[in-house]
């Protein structure tokens, strides 16, 4: 590929354990396959599944490259066979399955969204894997509707920031809870009509409060464990239950008759290994539904922190400490 190296900067750690093997190391540059582009990336998200898979808990699926990182934004440099002769040069952030953090990363051409003028690269880049997993969650699994009540454990986590501000776009009612007043603060001044401070107030009464006894049509839940039969109970009749991750413990006892009485609906997924032609599917419908609303700049991802890609290490360090938003490794000149 002509004025690409061969070999890149990237973080591909040997093995398992904390942030501290998070260390640049040089690996090849990726070919682009059929149907592929090749992203010179300016930045890439950081995602808690990043950390489960350093921690050796969510290994990369099959095919899937090991090096950390979900997401990316940057321009395309090179494409691959029967990928749009446009798509050269276009600043794009697209859903990589592994390989984000590096200073070039392989994408899906059906996985790339165009950054608009009113995203940085910062913030393009900090958005498709919450974006994806909120909307394929909130809005396809759970089929939320104008009017709904949602409520969103971990609300200032990235992917409980991404849901109050989508929730906001659509007019679905949110309540978060978050573990600091400090974060219920931040979660209210994004959008949610109510931030419940775990640590200090029982989420399932505060929610019965809120809603008068009626209880939320949506959870979506990060947490599992003793908070699902919790949830249970802050669920209206024909609520939906979605989870996401197992945070808190991968084992619930609940009371099957309450989902009768309530004619409950328990689902959930996981984005990371499913096929490209769903991830495409669920492009598509944000490219036409949601997108419109980021280049009109009414989605404005939340930032905590960046770091330089060569610090991978200390961004993971932050996300084990209380963050609000999203953190993102900056990479290239300034970074790399
Ligand atoms: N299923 C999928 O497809 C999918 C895709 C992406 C992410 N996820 C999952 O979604 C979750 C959020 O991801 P993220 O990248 O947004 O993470 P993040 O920014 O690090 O946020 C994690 C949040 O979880 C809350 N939390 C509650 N119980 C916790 C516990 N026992 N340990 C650590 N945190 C706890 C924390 O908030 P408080 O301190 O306020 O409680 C924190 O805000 C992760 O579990 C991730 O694996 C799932």
């Amino acid at each position: 590929m002509a004025g690409i190296p061969e070999s890149m900067v990237a973080i591909d750690p040997d093995g398992k354990g904390g942030p501290e093997i998070l260390l640049p190391v040089r690996r090849a540059v990726p070919v682009p396959g059929p149907g592929q582009v090749l992203i010179r990336v300016a930045a890439a998200g950081v995602n808690r599944p990043d950390v489960a898979q350093r921690n050796g808990a969510y290994p990369p699926p099959p095919g899937a490259p090991s090096i950390l990182g979900l997401e990316v934004a940057g321009d395309v440099v090179a494409l691959g066979e029967g990928t749009l002769p446009e798509m050269l040069g276009q600043a794009v952030c697209a859903l990589v399955a592994g390989g984000g953090y590096a200073e070039y990363a392989v994408a899906d051409a059906g996985l790339c969204l165009p950054v608009p003028n009113t995203l940085s690269m910062v913030e393009a880049a900090s958005i498709p894997e919450t974006l994806f997993t909120v909307w394929s969650n909130v809005f396809e699994r759970a089929y939320a509707a104008e009017g709904d009540r949602l409520l969103v454990h971990g609300g200032t986590s990235g992917i409980g920031t991404m849901a109050i501000l989508l929730a906001r776009i659509f007019q679905v009612e949110t309540i978060v809870t978050a573990g600091s007043d400090e974060k219920c603060a931040a979660a209210r001044g994004l959008g949610a009509t109510h931030a419940i401070n775990y640590r200090t107030q029982d989420f399932v009464a505060e929610v019965a409060r809120i809603t008068d006894g009626r209880g939320v049509d949506i959870v979506l839940d990060m947490v599992g464990g003793d908070y699902l039969p919790r949830n249970l109970d802050c669920l209206a009749e024909d609520g939906r239950h979605v989870s996401i991750a197992v945070l808190g413990g991968a084992k619930a006892e609940i009371p099957i008759w309450k989902i009768m009485q309530k004619r409950l609906t328990l689902t959930g997924s996981t984005l990371r290994p499913r096929g490209i032609a769903f991830k495409a599917a669920v492009a598509d419908e944000i490219a036409s539904v949601v997108w419109p609303h980021v280049e009109e700049g009414r989605l404005k991802p939340v930032i905590d922190a960046t770091f330089p890609l060569a610090q991978a290490a200390d961004a993971h360090r932050r996300m084990d400490e209380d963050h609000i938003g999203k953190i993102v490794l900056i990479v290239g000149d300034d970074g790399g």
